[in-house]
């Protein structure tokens, strides 16, 4: 059995009457690939935030290859190679794409050289010896992003600006990804192939990914496990072929006639 890279403790969450999160425990394989689904508001992106230390649990651990995360700060976290895309792409609008990984690139190698980006516990601490144009290049490559290397962020499409949000988290090199609807915002026509070129690109690496994913047969195609979400609590655990199945999924999430059509179509 692979190792236990990130394990969640008991996490619990509120704000005000609200449980965003109720006795979370989750324990992540290192290289494993988990969607996260539920409806809106059922606590998905709270477990992402609690994660990488956006939102601080009001109990609870968040164990990061043995070390407790829980109280450390969003940067701190990254440093450590857990990352994140939000659901809105985070990029600098004003330059091009190709400007975008450099900036990222850029600041993971400003980091590397000043030995903050990595802890004792990572021996194998990359090597930044290439140039940043380089490196900005390959990762524009590797995610199909060549065709709009000199095109400024504002005016990309919505899938190509998420595709480019994801490659720039991909700079540091990270151990997890936590991806917030990556396909949120992308015409249904595009959804299959950004899906598909973010798995591509991001598992080269074998880098653990937890994804946010409303559209079940995005989950189905990608997801090795399925964690579902209804009130802040994980209803289901389990592999997608028996998450898609399971009755109070089905009642919660997915309804009758979708899972009838899912079934359907395996
Ligand atoms: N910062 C906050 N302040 C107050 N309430 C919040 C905050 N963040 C989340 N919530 C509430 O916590 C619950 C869980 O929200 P969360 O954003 O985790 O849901 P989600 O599963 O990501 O939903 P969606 O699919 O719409 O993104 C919701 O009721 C939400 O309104
Ligand atoms: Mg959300």
């Amino acid at each position: 059995m692979s190792n236990v890279i990130l394990h969640a403790e008991g996490l619990n969450k509120s704000f005000g009457a609200v449980t965003a999160a109720a006795n979370i425990n989750v324990k992540v394989q290192e290289g494993s690939v988990i969607g996260l689904i539920g409806t809106n508001g059922a606590g998905k992106t709270t477990f992402v935030n609690m994660i990488t230390g956006y939102l601080k649990p009001d109990t609870g651990r968040v164990i990061f290859s043995g070390q407790d995360i829980t109280q450390l700060a969003p940067r701190d976290i990254t440093r450590l190679g857990v990352c994140r895309s939000f659901q809105i792409p985070q990029l600098y609008n004003s330059m091009t794409a190709l400007e975008n990984l450099e900036v990222s690139y850029g600041i993971v190698s400003l980091m590397a050289h000043h030995g903050s980006l990595f802890t004792k516990m990572d021996a194998k601490i990359p090597s930044y010896d290439k140039n940043i144009r380089q490196l900005a290049e390959e990762s524009l490559e590797k995610f199909g992003l060549t065709q709009y290397r000199d095109k400024t962020a504002r005016v990309l499409p919505g899938g190509i600006r998420k595709l480019l949000d994801i490659a720039m988290a991909m700079a540091v090199r990270p151990k997890i990804l936590l991806l917030d609807e990556p396909t949120s915002g992308v015409s249904a026509e595009e959804k299959f192939d950004i899906m598909d070129m973010v798995m591509k690109a991001v598992r080269d690496g074998n880098t653990t990914v937890l994804f946010v994913e409303h559209d079940m047969d995005i989950v189905n195609r990608h997801a090795e496990r399925v964690l579902a979400f209804y009130a802040g609590q994980i209803i289901a655990d389990e592999s997608p072929e028996l998450a898609l199945r399971d009755p109070q999924v089905i009642k919660y999430i997915i309804g009758e006639t979708h899972a009838a059509r899912l079934q359907e179509a395996h």
